[in-house]
């Protein structure tokens, strides 16, 4: 038994909530579950926007069927070929083998990586429109949002936007599917950037070419494949992809360490008190071996001031630091203030590493580098409070 939850007269939420999945792509933790959203208009033609992850509800093809009713499937428009989203199409093929299915070269590319050779494909370029009877539907090409052959539909008729990934989220629809149906809290707004951070953010230059791309268009409703509907208030959702994507951040710290005994964690609380008491009041301490680095970089997309700090470890950085830095460098994040720290026993390696990945990555340093030798008595804390008022002067200018 299926609740169906009606966006318009014509247009239908078909999507799953799948809160059985501990990490999305077998790495983002899911504490609160995942949709796989996916919509049916029923027009003249019925056309399906996308379908969900393979096996993640057995039920999910009687669902579109009983929305159907008597009549056929027409079309399946795919907006994104990530198999969350395109993993039941085999399954609905066989159900519905006369479907058309509609999509760009490169979709059919990965597709037919998939499923082989198929017939009824329907290739559109950016631009074209399709005519469902009362719905008429524009095909934007948004590439890299977030694989290469990403496209949106918009249905010109309503002014609704099929968004694939852009807009989503992490976590499972609670009871509320549309915007206006829930509190958009603080847990909300930052599941929704954990999505952006660890999924969308390292194309965030394609990002903002979409929604260049997008701002000529009257968008009255926003579907993405993840998460809420916006049904409401689609200009919120807008308004904070625009600032994620262009690297805009709070005035806030965070500060990540590594610690194998504790010297380089005190150092970390010490850098932070220091912060704290020249007047910042957003400052968040994680030990990176400790907190997934999902939340890691989910905070250093959120603020300005970034803090590392790391053990000397055979002579490297800690290896799970080693991981973060590498995942900064890969998703390519943008101008953060950056702090570096560490403490070692016998010889160098975390703080050394540190400067190689402040040369790669580039952000602007507060201060020089802060390291001690063995522990981390009261008379070696000067290059902390170098580094704490440095970083604290940036945020406060
Ligand atoms: Fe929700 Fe890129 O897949």
């Amino acid at each position: 038994m299926y609740c169906n939850q009606q966006i318009t007269d014509t247009l239908f939420w078909t999507g799953v909530n799948d809160r059985r999945k501990q990490l999305f792509e077998n790495l983002w933790p899911l504490p609160g579950g995942v949709s796989y959203n996916s919509f049916l208009i029923r027009d003249q033609k019925c056309a399906l926007m996308d379908t969900v992850e393979a096996g993640s509800d057995r039920g999910y093809l009687d669902w579109i069927g009983s929305v159907l009713g008597d009549r056929p499937l027409d079309y399946l428009i795919i907006h994104h070929m990530e198999l969350d989203h395109s993993g039941e199409i085999e399954n609905l093929l066989q159900r519905y083998p006369d479907v058309k299915i509609v999509g760009n070269i490169k979709t059919f590319k990965v597709l037919c990586g998939y499923l082989g050779q198929l017939p009824n494909l329907v290739e559109v370029k950016d631009g074209d429109t399709l005519d469902l009877g009362h719905h008429r539907l524009k095909f934007i090409f948004t590439p890299w949002v977030h694989w290469p052959e990403t496209m949106m539909t918009y249905d010109q008729t309503d002014g609704i936007l099929f968004t694939g990934d852009a807009f989503g989220s992490f976590g499972a629809l609670d009871g509320g599917v549309f915007d206006d149906q829930v509190v958009f809290s603080e847990h909300l707004e930052a599941e929704m950037r954990r999505y952006y951070s660890n999924i969308v953010g390292k194309y965030s230059n394609m990002v903002q070419k979409a929604l260049a791309k997008l701002s000529g268009e009257n968008i009255r409703t926003i579907c993405p494949l993840h998460g809420l509907v916006w049904r409401s208030n689609p200009g919120k959702a807008i308004e904070l992809y625009q600032r994620w994507s262009s690297y805009e951040a709070e005035d806030g710290v965070v500060v990540v360490y590594a610690s194998m005994y504790g010297n380089t964690a005190k150092m970390a609380d010490y850098i932070a008190h220091k912060i704290a008491d020249a007047g910042v009041k957003q400052i968040r301490v994680h030990d990176v071996s400790k907190t997934h680095i999902s939340y890691l970089i989910n905070d250093i997309w959120r603020f300005k001031g970034v803090v590392l700090g790391s053990c000397a470890y055979n002579t490297q950085m800690f290896p799970l630091m080693e991981s973060l830095t590498r995942e900064l460098v890969h998703i390519g994040v943008k101008n953060r203030y950056l702090g570096l720290f560490g403490s070692y026993s016998w010889n160098g390696g975390g703080v050394k590493n540190l400067k190689l990945f402040a040369d790669e990555i580039g952000w602007e340093q507060v201060a020089e580098p802060a390291e001690i030798m063995g522990r981390p008595a009261c008379d070696k804390y000067a290059a902390c409070d170098a580094l704490a008022a440095g970083m604290a002067g940036k945020l406060q200018h």
